[in-house]
């Protein structure tokens, strides 16, 4: 039997709150394909990670359906599991005062915020393999360490790392550079380029082609809600269809298998 693919979306309507933010959407992601997707502010990006990770769902209608690895009868706890995911929106809900260590070990109990009730419930082992994980992406002295008190990439590099407590098979990054400057973005890149070269898929949601790693081939490139191009990095990332994802006349230029954008 052929392998699930990681999502497959059919004919699905979408709304955040009162807005339709999809319509008719159509969408497979294998579960070994590195995939970015593209798009500008408002296109729908985050919705659609929301859709994946099960965080919101589409309306129910026959001939249309969002199935995960297969399934989509998931339990959001199992799911989480398979899918870490780092997105400014999870940041946000953790208290300025929350130590590196339990914003980690928090990826277990697939929830946020512990408030004093973690110790019974992360086990020894857990906390190890915790402390291991933050160590591999060097923020292992940042474990007493609350938010406040890192900069915006080691916080980034906490929730990379609690993303990836439970070894998930696929990585959902939401922006994840968003905020950091340009040598922590670049370390981050290389840090999620890693993730890729080490077996992970990776979706990678960024509004800034110059961040799409020359690892990642397939490009979706939405705009208000409608999937404008899918295909190969070459195929997708054009002046023209650029031009009409975000609305503004554009160079491109191709360096190294990452591309740029600049104005005309
Ligand atoms: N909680 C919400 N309630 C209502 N509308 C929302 C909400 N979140 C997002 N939207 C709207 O949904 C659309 C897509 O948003 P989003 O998926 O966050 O876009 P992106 O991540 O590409 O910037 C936008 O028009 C946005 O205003
Ligand atoms: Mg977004």
């Amino acid at each position: 039997m052929a392998e699930a693919p990681l999502i497959e979306i059919r004919n699905a309507t979408i709304f955040r709150g009162s807005t339709r933010v999809f319509d008719h959407l159509d969408l497979t992601i294998g579960q070994h394909e590195q995939v970015a997707v593209l798009g500008p502010n408002g296109a729908g990006k985050t919705t659609l990670l929301k859709v994946i990770n099960r965080e919101i769902y589409p309306v129910v209608a026959e001939n249309s359906g969002v199935r995960i690895l297969g399934r989509d009868d998931w339990n959001v706890w199992e799911l989480r599991s398979k899918i870490g995911i780092v997105s400014d929106d999870i940041q946000q809900r953790y208290k300025r005062t929350t130590p590196g260590l339990e914003v980690v070990v928090s990826g277990y109990l697939s929830s946020v915020g512990t408030h004093g009730i973690l110790a019974g419930r992360v086990t020894a082992a857990q906390r190890r393999h915790a402390l291991e994980v933050m160590a591999e992406l060097g923020v292992a002295e940042l474990a007493a360490t609350p938010l406040q008190g890192m900069s915006t990439g080691q916080q980034r590099r906490c929730l990379l790392a609690r993303a990836l407590v439970h070894e998930p098979d696929t990585l959902i990054l939401d922006e994840p550079t968003a905020g950091l400057d340009l040598a922590a973005s670049f370390d981050y890149l290389a840090r999620i380029r890693r993730q890729i070269v080490s077996g992970r898929n990776v979706v990678l949601v960024t509004h800034h082609l110059n961040e799409i790693p020359p690892d990642i081939q397939r490009v979706i490139l939405i705009r208000e809600g409608r999937v404008l191009a899918d295909g190969r990095k070459a195929e997708v990332l054009t002046e023209d269809l650029l031009c009409l994802a975000y609305g503004t006349k554009l160079r491109l230029a191709r360096v190294d298998g990452y591309y740029l954008a600049y104005p005309p």
